[in-house]
């Protein structure tokens, strides 16, 4: 099956296959081919180049993509998709004067969805995520990571992640496990984190290793939440089983997680909405990736992830959502590329890489997504008819997207 797209305004983000991330002042390049062609062959890209070349190319279906930018699928590296219910009263109680810290304290919070969670049964559990995965395709996300961590007893996390295992059967899409035991601690490990620590590593981990439900561990390590120690620890421990740590850090309180992290070979450090100089030379010496959320400063109202300080000093910068019902209900990733613009002062050619090869590189799987490249996976997105790629995240709160390919088949 090969499907044949013409007539591109400008074809997005084309690299080469060793390029598996951008980085500094790289990010404000973003190759691209004006009046181009793209030729998928089954799932995946087989040629392109300018339209003038396109001669002699027979092809099972063709798309004219008159006036139309053609770009590789988002990447959110980052979501909590995974959940039961919602957390609209917490919203309102925000509006109403109490803080995301407050909530929490009271019992809500990431407890308040996990107690939702153990009383919803796996298949409800997988159809109310499924709907959102559904609706996040649609709204150009290619690649997606999952965490567990609302679970919070071994029976609970091991059915999000047999959920989160089921998504990534029976969606198109490409899907990355993370488990994220240590998200919360418990209300009966109140007086004694040691213990809940414990079962994450002695009895949670073995088991999510035998089933093969995890690609990545992560720590929520935070005042209130994780320590540097319980950090440790836990990152150790899953890297025992083969998991690689992406760890949520510095989203209230910059206190060294991210050398920490670094030092673990972190694959990324998520959040970061606070950050030391000290963190920033951590991650100078290191192939760890930060990530940052924009979502989730907007809808809780904390500080924006200072995009600038990280690109200045070199590094590379990844977008993703954080999708989940309490800090961010939103995977929308166009949302999060325009919020980055806006917000973060990131160029549309930041914002753009940031959100597709670089959130490739912050799942491990940019060898083959988030590019135009030959041999990568046919997973794009082709916008309406618009002035020029800066419109995407100008005209935001608009849908921009006219089709959706994934593995190279038209997204009904
Ligand atoms: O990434 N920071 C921790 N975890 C989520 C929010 C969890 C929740 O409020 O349910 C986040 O923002
Ligand atoms: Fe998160």
């Amino acid at each position: 099956m090969t499907l044949l797209i013409t007539n591109i305004k400008e074809l997005l983000q084309i690299r080469e296959r060793t390029e598996l991330k951008v980085s500094g002042a790289d990010m404000k390049e973003l190759p691209a081919i004006k009046n181009a062609f793209l030729l998928i062959e089954n799932d995946v890209i087989m040629k392109f180049g300018e339209m003038n070349h396109c001669t002699n190319i027979d092809a099972d279906k063709v798309i004219d993509a008159s006036g139309k930018i053609v770009l590789p699928s988002w990447c959110d590296s980052h979501s909590h998709i995974v959940y039961a219910g919602n957390r609209e009263q917490e919203f309102v109680d925000r509006i109403n004067g109490l803080t995301y810290e407050e909530i929490a304290n009271r019992g809500g919070g990431i407890l308040n969805s996990a107690e939702e969670l153990q009383n919803t049964d796996e298949d409800s559990l997988y159809e109310q995520s499924l709907k959102r995965v559904k609706n996040i395709i649609k709204l150009g996300t290619g690649a997606l990571e999952i965490k567990s961590g609302y679970g919070l007893t071994v029976d609970a996390e091991l059915k999000m992640l047999r959920v989160i295992k089921r998504i990534r059967e029976n969606a198109p899409i490409k899907i990355k496990a993370t488990f994220l035991g240590a998200h919360a601690i418990p209300k009966i490990f109140k007086s004694d984190a040691d213990a809940y620590i414990n079962l994450i590593i002695n009895d949670m981990l073995p088991l999510i290793h035998k089933e093969n439900l995890a690609d990545f561990i992560d720590v929520f390590c935070e005042k209130g939440y994780f320590s540097l120690e319980h950090t440790n620890r836990i990152l150790k421990a899953g890297l025992e089983y083969g998991l690689t740590p992406k760890i949520h850090v510095n989203q209230f309180n910059a206190f060294g997680g991210v050398p920490l992290a670094v030092k673990n070979n972190a694959l990324s450090v998520d959040h970061l909405e606070e950050l030391t100089e000290e963190d920033i030379n951590a991650l100078k010496a290191s192939n760890t990736i930060p990530v940052a959320l924009p979502s989730c400063s907007y809808f809780l109202s904390i500080p924006y992830t200072p995009a600038r300080k990280l690109i200045n000093a070199g590094l590379a910068l990844a977008l993703a959502s954080d999708y989940n019902p309490g800090s961010t209900p939103s995977g929308n990733m166009n949302f999060v590329v325009s919020t980055a613009c806006i917000k973060m002062k990131m160029t549309p050619e930041e914002a753009i890489n940031a959100a597709t090869i670089n959130g490739a590189y912050a799942m491990g799987i940019s060898e083959d997504y988030g590019s135009i490249t030959t041999g990568k996976k046919a997973n794009i997105i082709i916008t309406k008819d618009i002035p020029s790629y800066n419109y995407l995240p100008y005209a935001f709160g608009d849908n921009h997207i006219d089709q959706v390919i994934i593995n190279g088949k038209v997204v009904e």
